[in-house]
This record gives C-alpha cells, sequence and structure tokens, in this order.
C-alpha cells in the first residue's frame, strides 16, 4: 500500500522496487508526511473508545444489542472487533513508507497478517454481524457490500503481490486502505449527524422513535463511510497516473 508524493513521478512499471525514488522516499522524514500521524492518532481513538467494551466478553457490555434469535450473534460481533483491530492497525503500518523501505521484511509480515488475520476473518464476521444487525435494512446492505468489496479488495493485493504485479497491487491495496478506514469515517459522520441534521431525540422519546432514530443514522452515515473514501481513492489513483504519464512526456520531449 503506497501512499506517497515520491511515487506521483514513476511510471507505474517502475514500481517493481529498487528504483531512486524508493531511496528518497525512505529518507522523507516522518514530519513532512503530514497524513502518516494523523492517521495513525485517529485509528488509535477509534479504538480507545470502540474496542475495550468487547474485552470483557461480556454481552451486557456490548453497544449492539446481541439478538436472541441468533446465539452465534455476540461470539461472531467480537471475533469481528478483535479482527478488525488486527486490520486496521496492520493497514497503518502497511501505509508507513520509511517501515516498508527500511523494514521490508515487517511489511510482509504485517501484509500477510493483514489479509489473513484482519480483513479475510474480519470481512466474513461482517457479513454474518451485519445479517443479525439491528440497525436497519439500510446498513445492513451496505456493510454486506462493504465486506465483499473489502475481501475481494484485499485477496486481489495479495495475488498480485504474490504474482510479483507489484504496480497492481499497490492499487488494490490502495482501493483496500480506503474500505478499512470506512469505519472510522462511518463514525465521524455519525458523530456530525447528531450535531446537525439528525439530533438524537430527547429523554422522553419511546423506544420505537429510539429504535427508527438509529436505524436512520445508521444507514445515513454507512453509505458515504465507504463510498466516499473509495471515490476518494480512485481519484488519487487515476491521478497519480495521469500525472506519472504526463511527466514521462515532458522527459521524452526535454
Ligand atoms: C470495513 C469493513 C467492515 C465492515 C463491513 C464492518 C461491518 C460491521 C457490522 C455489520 C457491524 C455490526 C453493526 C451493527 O449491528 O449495528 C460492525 C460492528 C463493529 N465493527 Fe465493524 N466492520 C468493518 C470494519 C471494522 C474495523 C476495521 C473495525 C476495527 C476495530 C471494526 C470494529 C467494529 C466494532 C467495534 C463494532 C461494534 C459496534 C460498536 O460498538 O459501535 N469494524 N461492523
Amino acid at each position: 500500500m503506497t501512499i506517497t508524493t515520491s511515487e506521483r513521478g514513476r511510471s507505474p512499471g517502475s514500481e517493481a522496487g529498487g528504483s531512486p525514488a524508493a531511496g528518497d522516499e525512505a529518507r522523507t522524514r516522518w514530519w513532512r508526511r503530514p497524513w502518516v500521524g494523523p492517521l495513525c492518532l485517529v485509528v488509535a481513538v477509534f479504538l480507545a473508545m470502540g474496542v475495550p467494551r468487547y474485552l470483557t466478553f461480556d454481552p451486557a457490555d456490548s453497544k449492539i444489542p446481541p439478538d436472541p434469535q441468533y446465539p452465534w450473534h455476540y461470539p461472531v460481533l467480537v471475533v469481528h472487533v478483535l479482527c478488525g483491530t488486527v486490520a486496521i492497525v496492520t493497514c497503518c503500518l502497511q501505509v508507513w513508507p520509511a517501515l516498508r523501505h527500511r523494514h521490508p521484511a515487517v511489511h510482509r509480515l504485517s501484509g500477510r497478517l493483514y489479509v489473513v488475520a484482519g480483513v479475510l476473518p474480519g470481512g466474513l464476521s461482517g457479513l454474518a454481524v451485519a445479517y443479525a444487525s439491528p440497525s436497519g435494512l439500510s446498513m445492513q446492505m451496505s456493510t454486506m457490500t462493504t465486506s465483499v468489496l473489502w475481501i475481494g479488495t484485499a485477496v486481489a493485493g495479495l495475488r498480485m503481490a504474490r504474482q510479483g504485479r507489484i504496480a497492481d497491487h499497490r492499487r488494490w491495496m490502495v482501493r483496500s486502505f480506503a474500505l478499512t478506514m470506512s469505519i472510522v469515517v462511518s463514525r465521524v459522520l455519525g458523530v456530525v449527524y447528531d450535531h446537525t441534521i439528525l439530533p438524537p431525540p430527547g429523554a422522553s422519546a419511546d423506544i420505537p422513535t429510539l429504535i427508527a432514530w438509529g436505524q436512520e443514522r445508521a444507514g445515513l452515515a454507512s453509505w458515504p463511510g465507504w463510498i466516499v473514501p473509495l471515490l476518494i481513492a480512485e481519484w488519487w489513483l487515476v491521478e497519480r497516473a495521469a500525472s506519472a504519464r504526463h511527466r514521462a512526456r515532458k522527459a521524452r520531449r526535454g
């Protein structure tokens, strides 16, 4: 997974490693990369706020009320949260350019963990918890779609890496990165809605009103939560390729 400024000038064919740009990239100090630190900070805050309640393994602590109709709901939700944590932490390691270039063995190990211990079990359990979710049909459809895309993009990225198609591997992993971060984006959107278009009902609201509000909020946060990051990733990939072609044309003319 690569999101670097120094790679913008590289043609896709030059991404097979060992290029001079890789050296430039490794030398660029972390504080010149404004996105790595903030990304890790946002992910750390998200994990600190969302995950600990599932480490007690007590269904009473769950934010999502387990459905008694499905006895597997709570255990699968816990598996999902644990695998999601592995995915989002290893994802941050994967996009850290210095780690990629100075410690390629760590990059490979954490990349395998990302797919095998994070996205695959996290996506499959995501499908199951979406099926049993009390958060409404819109949110269920959205998260089922995300689960399939999440697994598909990561498996495609892993396949490309194994075939040595490094430029394609990076493209798929940029998409996978965007989908992993969708969980954070949708949570942020939920908070924005609370303070703008969808304030929580008052304390006197009855249960059906609260459920209807919760389902509307979950659906409204879920769809743009993954579509917007994926579109940004797609734009970034197109832009980077166009910029590389432009530089190559200029170099030929020069
Ligand atoms: C991007 C692919 C993902 C999909 C499709 C997905 C799907 C889901 C679904 C369907 C639920 C149940 C929500 C409900 O019933 O209302 C859920 C809950 C949850 N997921 Fe994910 N998830 C994904 C990624 C992640 C990641 C990377 C994490 C990182 C830790 C994570 C952490 C959680 C947590 C903590 C919950 C419990 C809900 C809460 O306490 O607010 N998920 N997820």
